[in-house]
């Protein structure tokens, strides 16, 4: 369970404070697929951005699956990111100078001594995600929906928990858009992960447990039908 209590996050240049998110008191189960919506500069990718220990509240405290990360030092919220949570961004963010199964190998790597197992496990994502035969490629030559293909795989391959997803179709073309919510849908629901997801796209919202709209500082939920 993710658990916010009174957030608020106010980012000031000069004299101009933008309050962003104000006295949030919100619970995110486990096992649940949050789909948020909320205008641009609403705060969303902020909201993800706390969650996962990138940033932290300017009042409030977070607590996820009992921890609370927003009293941890920056070190350990990296570790805790690291063994918790997948991230999943617009742009896939895949290392240039690494090939696919390196790259999907990497959150591995930063918590362990990488074994064959862990190499069976991520060829057998490889397979999961239409890739078998492209470990050895690297990211530039691959189509902008692979790419994002992979970069889910990487986000799912150290079995995090919690996956959060900042517009993971911003970029892609409505078919490729579909085949990525697809696989998410397999891949996330199957493995009852909870997964919060940013997003302008009307097309998610087959996924969603739960609607979250982010308007005025606060959050809204809805539950999906
Ligand atoms: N480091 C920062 N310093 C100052 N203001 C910031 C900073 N980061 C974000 N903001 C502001 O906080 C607000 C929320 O930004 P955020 O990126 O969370 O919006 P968003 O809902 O993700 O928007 P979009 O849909 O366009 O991605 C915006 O007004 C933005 O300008
Ligand atoms: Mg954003």
């Amino acid at each position: 369970m993710i658990k916010l209590d009174k957030i608020s996050k106010i980012f000031t240049e000069g004299v101009i404070q933008h309050r962003v998110l104000v006295d949030v008191d919100f619970e995110f189960e486990s096992g649940k697929i949050y789909i948020m919506y909320g205008k641009s500069g609403s705060g969303k990718s902020t909201l993800l951005n706390l969650i996962s220990g990138i940033d932290t509240p300017t009042s409030g405290k977070i607590t996820i699956n009992g921890s609370e990360i927003s009293s941890f030092n920056e070190n350990n919220r990296t570790l805790f990111r690291r063994n918790n949570i997948g991230f999943i961004f617009q742009f896939f963010n895949l290392i240039p100078t690494l090939n696919v199964i390196e790259n999907l190998l990497l959150p591995i790597e930063l918590v362990k001594n990488l074994d064959k197992n862990d190499l069976i496990f991520a060829e057998d994502l490889l397979k999961k995600i239409g890739l078998s035969n492209r470990g050895e490629t690297y990211p530039d030559k691959l189509s902008g929906g692979e790419q994002q293909r992979v970069a889910i795989a990487r986000a799912l391959v150290h079995n995090p928990s919690i996956i959060l997803a900042d517009e993971p179709t911003g970029n892609l073309d409505y078919e490729t858009g579909k085949n990525i919510i697809e696989l998410l849908d397999n891949l996330v629901r199957k493995q009852n992960k909870t997964m919060l997801m940013a997003t302008h796209s009307q097309d998610v919202i087959g996924l969603a447990d739960y609607i979250v709209r982010v308007k005025d500082s606060k959050l809204f939920i809805d539950k999906a039908n």
